[in-house]
């Protein structure tokens, strides 16, 4: 029998100022999809800001749905989107924040499993790391080097 241990570190800054101007854009971009979710169920709105190698900025929110499972999460809107129209870019930086109508949100909102899984296959693909910076509505933030840094033994394509 043997043990092993896994490191997962993040960055913690105490509030969005800390970054750099470029981080703050992209984080003030998420904020303002964030505000355009479609979340009347849950009342939770989250919002994701991709920056690509190429210069593009993919943005996007949660999109909810009656039949609740056919809503889909701010990080795959935005992902997906990037996938689709820019199939060769590569995803450098990812923002995210997310802020309930019902009350504040201040601790920093990771990415959800099927999010981070979703998440891995792009990073996977692309053989780079994606940054990503996670926060509430006001607060800390939170950097995680890599979406790897997120999933620690992930499933991938090499166990097919
Ligand atoms: N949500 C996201 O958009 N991203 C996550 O990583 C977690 C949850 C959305 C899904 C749903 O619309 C609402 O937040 C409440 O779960």
């Amino acid at each position: 029998m043997k043990e092993i241990n896994i490191t997962t570190s993040f960055t913690i800054f105490d509030n969005l100022k800390e970054l750099p101007e470029e981080i703050q854009d992209l984080m003030n971009q998420a904020v303002d999809i964030r505000k355009k979710a479609y979340a009347p169920y849950s009342k939770f709105r989250v919002g994701t800001a991709l920056l690509l190698d190429n210069g593009k900025i993919v943005l996007g929110s949660n999109q909810e749905n009656a039949a609740y499972p056919s809503g889909l999460c701010a990080e795959r809107v935005a992902i997906f989107h990037a996938g689709s129209v820019y199939p060769e870019a590569k995803i450098v930086k990812m923002a995210i924040t997310a802020a309930s109508d019902t009350n504040p949100t201040t601790a920093p909102i990771p990415p959800c499993g099927s999010c981070r899984q979703s998440i891995a296959e792009y990073e996977i693909k692309q053989d780079t790391p994606i940054e990503i910076y996670f926060m509430g509505e006001i607060g800390e933030v939170y950097k995680s080097s890599s979406l790897k840094n997120l999933l620690p033994l992930m499933f991938d394509k090499k166990f097919l």
